[in-house]
């Protein structure tokens, strides 16, 4: 049993993690742990760019930026945190500028914008270009520059390892327990701070722009220390994915001026948000495409409608939108320049998450009394800035933001603790667990059938319209596959690069995390934002203007509780684009 001892330990490399590496390495002996080679992370997959307000080509302020985001999370979002993040937005995207990320160039040589989706100028009169983008490539090379920073910092990594465990003992974090994916060891992270930058769970739903790796491992460990999630019922379905496939074609897209048709070529858009219209807010949109596929105007009658970019041009789209147009002609065999491509909402973000305030400390009740020694960040987190919806570019705003502020925080925290004592054994549990899985074996269950079962079930019950049967029928579906996930075993029963054994080990973390995320949509009576009932129509601010908290009681309970939103400028209003 290998002990590597840290001021810092950061799980997860993506945006989120290595800026708050980056920041915690200036001032602390920092490890990032990534069960990925770090420019692997899903960061990469975020196309369109990062919001700011920097003005470029138009008049903006961050007090816009500000409104947009209230608005656009039906006000469900904090709004001192939102008013944090908007502001810091401008000298981040420029610190980002200067540690070499290639953004686009207006012809006057500064960062080039464009529009997208609920972002507008003078408080929702029009459009404004504010995402700030490097083609269609913007969280890649995010990342690229982030990890390249990293390294001239001298952060260590620990890459394809895979987090099992918190080290949690009266009340304070010291590490954590990792798996060495190449060798099947595993290890004890002993640290001062631990930061969790893991990213979302997509991989609940059968139709999602999520990659395999995004199965809610930090969250469900975090349930089963004790730790509350916030706001779970809050999925974002992101309108355009690749036709069955799901992956993701940007919202640059319709930034950069294309139109979704429906079967009877109407751009359907003008009838749902007059002002806004192919750029209203996702919620907006995604809601529009399904009804008009339940309504009979999907293209040929079947589940998806089109994303016309084709007036937009070759020399446009080779340049400002490469990526989406490799994705569209190797997966479809659909030339965007020539053919619209067929698309569908598909699983994208989560809203909710870890809770945290805004310096990235993990808090643990309504009063934000934080969990000494833990940390998180980026979609994992949960501030909340994103509230009932998040809008386009905010989540890399998001993330480098407030990773900044949580390496920061860390790297002042470490200074003035010393390391507390390592709980004896602290991986028994983990070991107990790993033999159990690997003790079974697949004649009578496998990852991939409850798997496939899991996304089917929350794709029905817990997709983008939701009712009270449908929800009831998912969570008893779960408890179902939770009961059979026990029965759950490898072929593999090796030691190096067992993905059989991580598989199953990713499926109990999702179905944990479905099981909340029901549980907490059947529970919040009301449509709001990304959580849109058939049988509660109406956002119900008298009753629902507030955050979900749910938390696992030491006896394994489901226990519910309500943190206030807060509120400094905006007053809940009707949303209207
Ligand atoms: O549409 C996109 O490029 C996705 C961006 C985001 O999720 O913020």
């Amino acid at each position: 049993m290998a002990i590597h001892q840290f001021d810092a330990i950061v799980v997860g490399a993506g945006g989120a993690g290595l800026m708050a590496a980056l920041y915690a390495s200036r001032g602390a002996k920092v490890a990032v742990l990534s069960k990925l080679y770090p420019s692997r992370s899903h960061t990469g997959a975020a196309q369109g760019g990062i919001g700011a307000a920097l003005g470029n080509l138009e008049e903006d302020h961050w007090q816009w930026h500000a409104y947009d985001t209230v608005k656009g999370s039906d006000y469900l979002g904090d709004q001192d945190a939102i008013e944090i993040m908007c502001r810091e937005a401008i000298d981040v995207v420029l610190e980002l500028e200067h540690m070499g990320l290639p953004f686009d160039r207006t012809p006057d040589g500064r960062i080039a914008q464009r529009p997208f989706g609920g972002h507008s100028r003078d408080f929702g009169k029009a459009p404004v270009r504010r995402s700030c983008y490097a083609a269609d490539r913007t969280g890649h090379m995010i990342l690229q520059t982030l990890y390249q920073q990293c390294m001239k910092h001298n952060v260590t990594f620990f890459n394809e390892f895979q987090m099992l465990d918190l080290i949690i003992e009266d009340g304070v974090c010291k590490g954590v327990v990792a798996y060495d994916i190449d060798t099947g060891e595993l290890h004890t992270f002993h640290s001062k701070g631990t930061l969790l930058a893991t990213g979302g769970w997509g991989k609940c739903w059968s139709v999602t722009s999520n990659a395999f790796t995004l199965t809610g491992d930090a969250p469900a460990i975090a349930l089963r220390r004790g730790i509350p999630l916030e706001d779970m019922e809050f999925f974002q379905f992101h309108p355009t994915g690749i036709y069955k496939m799901g992956f993701l074609i940007t919202e640059g897209v319709r930034g950069e001026g294309g139109i979704l048709l429906n079967k009877d070529g109407e751009r359907f858009m003008e009838r749902y948000a007059p002002t806004m219209k192919d750029l209203a807010s996702r919620d907006v949109v995604s809601r529009a495409i399904h009804l008009e596929i339940h309504e009979g105007r999907g293209i040929d009658g079947k589940d998806y409608v089109y994303l016309d970019a084709r007036h937009l041009g070759k020399e446009v789209i080779e340049k400002k939108l490469p990526d989406i147009a490799e994705i569209s002609r190797v997966y479809l065999g659909v030339d965007p320049v020539t053919e619209p491509i067929p698309i569908q909402p598909t699983a994208h973000y989560a809203m909710g998450g870890i809770p945290t305030d805004v310096d990235g400390r993990v808090i643990l009740d309504a009063q934000n009394t934080p969990l000494y020694g833990l940390y998180a960040a980026g979609e994992v987190a949960c501030v909340s800035v994103h509230g009932a919806n998040r809008l386009g570019t905010n989540s890399l705003v998001d993330l480098v933001v407030f990773g900044k502020r949580s390496g920061q925080h860390m790297a002042r925290f470490v200074r003035e603790i010393d390391f507390q004592e390592l709980p004896l054994e602290a991986e028994t549990a983990t070991r107990t667990e790993l033999t159990r899985i690997l003790a079974n074996d697949t004649t009578q269950e496998t990852p991939a059938k409850i798997r496939n079962e899991l996304q089917r079930t929350m794709s029905r019950g817990v997709g983008i319209f939701r009712e009270d049967a449908g929800m009831k029928e998912t969570i008893a579906k779960v408890k179902e596959l939770k009961e059979r996930y026990q029965k759950v075993g490898t072929d593999d029963k090796g030691r190096r690069f067992n993905t059989d054994l991580l598989e199953a080990i990713e499926l109990g973390n999702l179905l944990d995390i479905a099981e909340v995320t029901a549980t907490c949509a059947l529970n919040r009576t009301e449509s709001r934002g990304g959580h849109a009932r058939g049988d509660y129509e109406n956002r119900d601010d008298d009753n629902w203007l507030k955050h979900t908290m749910y938390r696992q009681t030491p006896s394994g309970e489901a226990e519910i509780f309500y943190k206030p939103v807060v509120i400094t400028t905006h007053q809940p209003k009707e949303r209207k684009y």
